[in-house]
């Protein structure tokens, strides 16, 4: 069973870009599940760097087939474009790079939705990525979505679009809208914008979940590449302020139509530290000159929005949580040298309320508001750990720090980046091989 499952672990921006590229070089397809173009997975490869956000990490290395499974949501337009700069990058996009039939679209009009829901939300909003991610599921789950294999069959696809526009366009009666905006509710926009897309993808179209069972059928060695992190899961994550699909292994199942039992390994992705971008509750952050030295030191600033993301302390409650609702088998911990000018590190290991503990990450947001998190602190190792590639080579402060995540979370860490280098990492247990000893 050689089928790796790579998830975010925290609130997304995790490092999964530079997990997936290092995985991928040891397997032979790449399959993103869930998630759209508010993904940013960054990878720094022969010295250039490359933000990919609709297109599984996979397709950088020449031989890994990679597959867009049903469960994401494409925006055709920016996947068109996305494709294009890769190649203008020099990789190679073509039969390695399929499209699920049964994949939904974003259409321009669920950007303008997604926008205007944001104001109508006011103080309440989500702070989502603009990328019309809500109202495409929405749409999905409302039976009113316009799908990849609708691109192919103009009658089914005209019939489609004038149906969702005419609901859409009495939702937003009222709404004031740009030109722009406006345009994005005619039917012969989005007609045409459809058929701009519609060649260059076509021979990328194909029926995902035959291939996929294929692989796994033929022992290949597959990624599931995870998109966003199991806090912003729309079940297990700190609704509402989530995104709008199901970022763990359940996610990749039903994303992909592919069978339960061959999933041989997960692996949760966390940083040393915790971020998060847009609204919603975030117990260890730092507001000031600490949070400020994390931001800059680890550049945390949004690979898709360049927004600031907000920087906390490691959570524990929320990486045991995020352990517990994913089945994690291992961590992979990314950006320990970040934490490397710190005199004193903390780990938030209990939330306190009303002078009571709480160890159980709370369902309701509204609680998870008011807890103030209880720290363990430990000494910084005030070394550079940057480029380290064996564990032994760590400070021995950086190696307690590590211990301290494995206990707290009961998971032992298989892999630790220490960089953004492809090489910047430290493996301590190669996945494949755990996965095959399954
Ligand atoms: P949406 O997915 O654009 O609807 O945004 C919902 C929430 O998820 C917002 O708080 C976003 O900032 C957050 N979000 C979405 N995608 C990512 C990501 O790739 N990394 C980090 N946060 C994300």
């Amino acid at each position: 069973m050689s089928v790796l499952s790579v998830i975010g672990g925290q609130w997304g921006d995790e490092g999964k870009g530079k997990v997936v590229d290092l995985l991928a070089k040891k397997a032979e397809v790449v399959a993103r599940y869930q998630g759209g173009a508010n993904a940013g997975h960054t990878v720094i490869a022969e010295g250039k760097e490359f933000i990919l956000h609709l297109i599984p990490t996979g397709i950088l290395h020449a031989h890994v087939h990679c597959i867009i499974g049903s469960g994401v949501v494409v925006d055709p337009v920016a996947l068109v474009e996305e494709i294009k700069l890769l190649r203008d990058g020099g990789i190679h996009v073509g039969s390695n790079l399929v499209i699920g039939k049964r994949t939904h679209m974003i259409m321009p009009y669920h950007k303008v939705l997604d926008t205007h829901m944001e104001e109508l939300l006011g103080v309440n909003r989500i702070g989502t990525t603009g990328r019309g991610i809500g109202p495409a599921y929405s749409d999905k789950a409302a039976r009113l979505g316009i799908r990849v294999c609708d691109l192919f069959d103009e009658k089914v696809l005209g019939e489609r679009v004038r149906v969702t526009l005419s609901i859409k366009k009495r939702l937003l009666a009222g709404i004031s809208m740009s030109d722009e905006e406006r345009r994005s509710l005619e039917e012969a926009h989005i007609i045409k914008v459809c058929s701009q897309v519609r060649e260059i993808l076509a021979p990328h179209v194909r029926n995902t979940d035959v291939e996929i069972l294929e692989a796994i059928t033929n022992d290949k060695r597959v990624v599931l590449e995870g998109a966003q992190g199991i806090l912003l899961d729309l079940d297990m994550g700190t609704y509402p302020y989530v995104t709008s699909s199901n970022t763990g292994v359940g996610g990749a199942l039903s994303g992909l139509g592919m069978p339960l039992r061959k999933v041989g390994a997960i692996v949760a992705v966390m940083k040393a530290y915790c971020t998060r971008v847009g609204q919603g509750p975030f117990p260890s952050e730092l507001h000031g000159a600490m949070g400020e030295r994390l931001r800059s030191g680890g550049g945390e600033y949004g690979a898709t929005t360049g927004r600031p993301r907000r920087c906390g302390w490691f959570d524990a409650v929320a990486a045991r949580h995020a352990v517990q609702v994913t089945g994690a088998d291992a961590l992979i911990v990314t950006k320990i040298d970040v934490l490397d000018n710190l005199e004193t590190i903390r780990i938030c290991v209990g939330y306190e309320m009303d002078g009571k503990r709480i160890t159980i990450f709370p369902a309701e947001a509204s609680i998870l508001e008011q807890c103030t998190p209880v720290f363990e602190e430990s000494e910084g190792w005030l070394v550079p750990t940057v480029g380290t590639r064996r564990l032994e080579d760590l400070p021995s402060q950086a190696r307690e720090y590590l211990k301290q995540l494995e206990r707290l979370t009961g998971t032992p860490i298989w892999m630790v980046s220490t960089g953004p280098g492809r090489d910047d990492t430290i493996e301590i247990q190669d996945p494949f091989s755990a996965v095959e000893m399954n």
